[in-house]
């Protein structure tokens, strides 16, 4: 073990293996408690928590035992030895030892803390945990899931390593990448006015090393993306980042089977390879979703025909109007829920974007509860299979629109009517993706992933006549409906990489300006490539049984991208803006320091 002996020859968990000897160790005071003259200090490192006892007759060590507070930083020596067995631990790995303490020093006080650190004590808030970060980190949680990271990290380069993948590193500063975000600028002192971009993903370099000929590369890098911040999405964060030469889809599938079986193996779990494969339009036909939960059922079901012909106004109107009718069934949850919070699901829907939601609950003897006249619902319960106290959920839109809302109702419900077994891993490849999809605001087509993506050699011919119907040779990695990563195999042509540029809006002029270098660098020799990214954060989170990425990033910022440790972001002295050539039009607000 790297340390200096002054402070300590083993680990708490080393000494506790040490039993007759005599040891020293380092760490901090967990908890004290005095029984009848008798101290014991339970002293935590990384390794543990360790059982020290002071006795009454120890002298000066009984005065420093006596003063210690909470978390004060100690070295102690001593012999280890058994513990009788009525104080016997068993729920802890050092609980059946303690050390009888020699010698104790006082390396560091602690002053009163402003929250314990012990993982039963969670009622702080997050604004303050996070400001005190630092603290947070000592709770056994926070500690687990930053070394699961590191292995999953050793493991995952493990595998890359030896399927001969080079990790390169790319810059930092650089010009804006799209990835769908907005970018974070960086101004230029030596050139005012201008300004670098921190990349949304290293994409074009990545794609730049193929044409440099590096062939496999990876990397476990830093990207950043100025979009509205959720539970599983930072500003910064980090992908596991590969591209390859020489490559179809599959076997850039195959090497994030095998990066995914080595991450889960590290919290002891075995994924079965090859992942089962799903279309996109499947996907999203069944589930309404492109990343889908298959860990249950609740499939989304076409009623379209049926309702049509119940006679009920608006399924009609729908209908006729080129929409759609879709349900889903939620088995049991709707048996104890009554008219009002049925009616809840309505403004739940809505919220989702529905313009409305008919629910329906079979009874015992046949009838439905419903928050239409049950006759325009006849046939219903029998032909989408719903039995007694069965939730239906119907809703008549169009078809995208009814797909996202019943997609999301569907991960809601089954979540909070726990139909979501526990211990269950669904990992799932979701693959011809479109390449282009409509912006109804701008009225053009966007890239679905980014601009570079090959459309299906099959397809290239459409991109003049029906871009809507290209797909792409493009693929989503998804656990438990998590997208964990995409990728795709890259236009390596000038020309298609000019024409998918000129579908999604781009002319000529444009895309010089822009992706001249590219472009370029097509022409001189490109290799056929492709690749993927995994997002770090997210696999180590689900992992570690995480709800937010907050949870496995050392010093993460809240959901308003601030950082409460160092008051990140902060306004900055005029001198220093003078010096990029910029003057804000705004005052920051004073940054609260801790
Ligand atoms: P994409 O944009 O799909 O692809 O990103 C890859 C993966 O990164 C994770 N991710 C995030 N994690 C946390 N916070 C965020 N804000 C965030 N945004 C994305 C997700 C996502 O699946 N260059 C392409 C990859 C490629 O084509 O090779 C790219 O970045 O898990």
């Amino acid at each position: 073990m790297i340390g200096a002996e002054r402070y300590r020859t083993h680990t708490c968990l080393d000494a506790a293996r040490a039993e007759g000897q005599t040891v020293r160790i380092a760490g901090w005071v967990h908890r004290r408690r005095d029984h009848g003259g008798v101290v014991f200090l339970d002293v935590r490192d990384r390794s543990g928590i360790l059982q020290l006892v002071v006795h009454p007759d120890a002298g000066v060590v009984m005065d420093i035992a006596q003063r210690l507070s909470p978390e004060d930083v100690v070295s102690a020596t001593g012999v280890l030895v058994g513990r009788s067995p009525e104080t016997v631990n068993p729920k802890i790995a050092t609980g059946r030892v303690e050390l009888q303490i020699a010698d104790l020093t006082l390396l560091a006080e602690a002053a009163p803390l402003p929250f314990s650190v012990e993982d039963e004590h969670t009622e702080a808030g997050e604004e303050l945990r996070l400001t005190y970060r630092y603290l947070d980190l000592r709770r056994e949680t926070r500690l687990r899931a930053l070394e699961l990271r590191g292995r999953v990290v050793r493991a995952i380069r493990g595998v890359l390593e030896h399927e001969g993948f080079l990790e390169v590193e790319t810059p930092m500063l650089t010009r804006s990448t799209p990835e769908g975000a907005r970018d974070f600028l960086v101004p230029s002192r030596l050139q005012q006015g201008s300004f670098y971009a921190l990349p949304q993903s290293p994409q074009l370099f990545k794609q730049l090393l193929m044409v440099g000929g590096i062939e496999r590369y990876y990397q476990v890098v830093r990207c950043f993306r100025d979009e509205d911040l959720r539970a599983d999405r930072q500003p910064e964060f980090t992908q596991v980042d590969i591209e390859a030469s020489f490559v179809e889809p599959r076997d850039i599938q195959r090497l994030i089977e095998q990066v995914l079986v080595a991450a889960w193996a590290e919290a002891g779990i075995a994924l079965e390879v090859p992942f089962p494969r799903m279309t996109y339009d499947e996907a999203v036909r069944r589930f309404g979703s492109d990343r889908p939960d298959l860990r249950f059922g609740c499939e989304i079901r076409d009623w379209s025909a049926a309702a049509a012909a119940s006679g009920l106004g608006v399924f009609g109107s729908v209908v006729s109007g080129g929409g759609v009718v879709r349900a889903i069934v939620i088995p049991g949850a709707g048996a104890g829920m009554s008219r009002k919070d049925l009616d809840g699901l309505v403004t739940e829907a809505q919220e989702f974007g529905a313009k409305g939601l008919v629910w329906a609950v079979p009874g015992s003897d046949g009838a439905l509860r419903a928050s239409v006249k049950s006759d325009f619902l006849a046939g219903l319960a029998e032909d989408l299979g719903a039995g007694e106290g069965d939730l239906i959920a119907i809703v008549a839109d169009d078809e995208h629109r009814a797909h996202h809302v019943l997609g999301t109702l569907r991960t809601r419900w089954a979540e909070r009517f726990g139909l979501i077994p526990d211990g269950v891993w669904a990992p799932l490849w979701v693959v011809d993706f479109p390449l282009v999809e409509w912006n109804a605001d701008e009225r053009r087509w966007d890239a679905l992933h980014h601009p570079f993506t090959a459309p299906r050699p099959e397809d290239v011919p459409l991109l003049a006549t029906d871009p809507g119907a290209v797909l792409a040779e493009a693929y989503d990695v998804v656990m438990n409906g998590l997208e964990l990563g995409g990728g795709s195999i890259r236009i390596n042509q000038t020309q298609l990489q000019e024409r998918v540029f000129g579908v999604i809006g781009l002319d000529a002029e444009q895309a010089q300006e822009r992706f001249g270098f590219l472009l370029r660098a097509l022409e001189l020799g490109a290799p056929p490539h492709g690749g993927v990214a995994l997002g770090l954060d997210r696999l180590v989170m689900q992992l570690a049984g995480e709800r937010s990425i907050r949870d496995v990033i050392a010093f993460p910022k809240t959901a308003t991208g601030s950082d409460p440790l160092t008051g990140a972001p902060a306004g900055v002295d005029p001198p220093q803006l003078r010096e990029l050539g910029i003057r804000s039009t705004v005052t920051p607000p004073q940054a609260a320091t801790p």
